[in-house]
């Protein structure tokens, strides 16, 4: 199947189960639930959950698509707020704190991350959940959101090496969480799928710094050019636009050679690296 055919089928399946199974919008918060995990969004975490979970025959992976939709919708309602980016847009709507209030969009952000935990728990496999806790906390990606606020304010600009630790937590966490998810879900062993994200997730967000530079805000549906004006460490504030290109390429290159192992059964994930660094949104 085409890459962008397979991503948007990713994208329904999890949709139309996240549409089913979240609470019912029957309180302000459930409805800022919805909208904020249903409000569009490429689904590319999804979308690495059932290739991965595909690759090993796995084919009950809703809950745990779902669960990552669900701790990274949270994760950008949060980053979003005031005290962090303090963005009035995303995914080409008004953020939830901007629609509502800051106190609902935290409880928002509250909410959606123990619903995650919820379908994981209903997923049944106690090592998934575990890897989710630590991908998604302290030493994962909340930890990487602190080191971003506080290179905002570093006396000194974050070296390549401190970059890449920082970008390893906010957005490499989840992302490898959701690359190897299959091979968890199966008992077998995640270490290509984890080095073909560690890879991907980088490349991921060296695009998405590159975009703030000279991204489209129609298609990336956030508003744009705000990493420097924030002070915010990129790798395109270290290497420049052209060398974070080409820091992003050969990534790509390490993603696609670490499926190896995998054969022609990996070519949509392949397809996902290469993707990475040409979306515009
Ligand atoms: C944006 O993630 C935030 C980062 C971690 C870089 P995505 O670019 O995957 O956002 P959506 O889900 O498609 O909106
Ligand atoms: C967001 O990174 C990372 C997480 C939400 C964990 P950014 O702050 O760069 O993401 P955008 O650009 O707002 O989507
Ligand atoms: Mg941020
Ligand atoms: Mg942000
Ligand atoms: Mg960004």
């Amino acid at each position: 199947m085409p890459f962008d055919f397979a991503l948007k089928a990713a994208a329904e399946r999890v949709e139309a189960y996240l549409h089913d199974t979240l609470p019912s919008a029957d309180n302000k918060i459930a409805e800022a639930m919805r909208y904020a995990v249903l409000n569009g969004g490429k689904r590319l975490r999804a979308f690495l959950v059932y290739e991965s979970a595909a690759l090993f025959d796995v084919v009950d992976a809703d809950p745990v698509a779902a669960a990552i939709e669900c701790m990274h919708a949270y994760s950008l309602v949060h980053d979003d707020l005031p005290c962090m980016d303090d963005d009035d847009l995303r995914r080409g709507q008004p953020t939830v704190h901007v629609k509502w209030d800051e106190a609902t969009a935290v409880l928002v952000g509250d909410a959606l991350q123990t619903q995650a935990f919820g379908y994981l728990a209903g997923a049944g496999h106690l090592d998934l959940l575990r890897r989710m806790a630590d991908a998604s906390g302290v030493n994962g990606m909340v930890g990487g959101q602190a080191m971003d606020i506080a290179a905002e304010t570093a006396a000194t600009p974050l070296t390549l090496e401190e970059i890449t630790a920082l970008q390893a937590k906010k957005t490499g966490a989840l992302i490898r969480w959701s690359a190897e998810a299959g091979a968890i879900l199966a008992w077998k062993d995640p270490t290509p799928l984890g080095n073909y994200a560690d890879a991907l997730g980088l490349a991921f967000q060296i695009q998405d710094d590159i975009l703030d530079v000279i991204g489209d805000p129609e298609a990336t549906g956030k508003r744009l050019r705000k990493d420097e004006a924030a002070g915010k460490a990129t790798f395109v504030s270290l290497l420049g636009l052209e060398g974070a290109k080409s820091r992003a390429a050969e990534l790509v290159d390490a993603a696609i050679d670490a499926l190896a192992p995998f054969g022609e059964k990996a070519d949509n994930l392949r397809d996902a690296a290469r993707y990475t660094i040409s979306r515009a949104a």
